[in-house]
């Protein structure tokens, strides 16, 4: 697993104006809207393009585009909706799946309730997101969803992480060159209710409200 945390000012900036108690939900949704396109440049350094030949008006030329099968991105429900239109700003032509895990907030143990997927995600480049990495349980049940579908590489991106929660998505898979975390920021450790601390709260209601 590789972890790659983004050391930014402007990423920084957005995160503190995030993390802070008294930003509104609108301004929340914006700016984890920036925060994760300024994360999906970072993330898709390694996106597979093959050479494209074009007319410019000067001369021809061989640029890039992106292979098909295309990426696919999958916002985890129902936080990770929050961070999906700031994802497929930078890919447009990428396929949008979803699924939706909830965790028990007793056993801290994430259980999928939803899922739009192609059952066969052979060759395919997946971009999971999931605004906290906290446990993990989250994270390390949905890569392994992924995998299990044929996926030949796996990103998460995720705006912030607890050390617990990388450890927990480290140990699982230790071994496999292609899953990365990609984040803004690593906090200092988990409560005992698993909030990320400092964080910045629950994601979700801080997008959507208390329902
Ligand atoms: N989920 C959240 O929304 N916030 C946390 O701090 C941990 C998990």
């Amino acid at each position: 697993m590789r972890l790659s945390v983004i050391e930014h000012p402007l990423v920084a900036h957005k995160l503190t104006a995030l993390r802070d108690a008294t930003t509104d939900s609108p301004t929340f949704r914006r700016l984890a809207d920036e925060l994760v396109t300024l994360l999906a440049y970072e993330a898709t350094r390694e996106v597979r393009v093959e050479p494209h030949p074009v007319n410019t008006p000067v001369a021809p030329t061989t640029g890039v585009r992106l292979t098909s099968p295309k990426p696919i991105v999958v916002p985890i429900l129902r936080a990770g909706l929050g961070m999906l239109d700031g994802m497929v700003r930078l890919l447009p032509t990428a396929e949008v799946g979803f699924l939706g895990m909830i965790r028990d907030e007793t056993t801290l143990q994430a259980t999928t309730y939803a899922n739009r997927l192609p059952d066969d995600l052979s060759g395919r480049q997946v971009y999971v997101l999931d605004p906290m990495l906290a446990t993990g349980g989250t994270l390390v049940a949905a890569v392994e969803y992924l995998l299990e579908r044929g996926a030949v590489d796996v990103t998460a991106i995720c705006l912030l992480a607890a050390p617990e929660g990388i450890e927990v998505v480290r140990s699982a898979f230790d071994e496999h060159a292609h899953v990365t975390v990609v984040t803004a920021a690593v906090d200092e450790r988990l409560d005992e209710n698993g909030y990320i601390v400092p964080g910045l709260g629950d994601a979700g209601d801080r997008l959507y409200g208390v329902v």
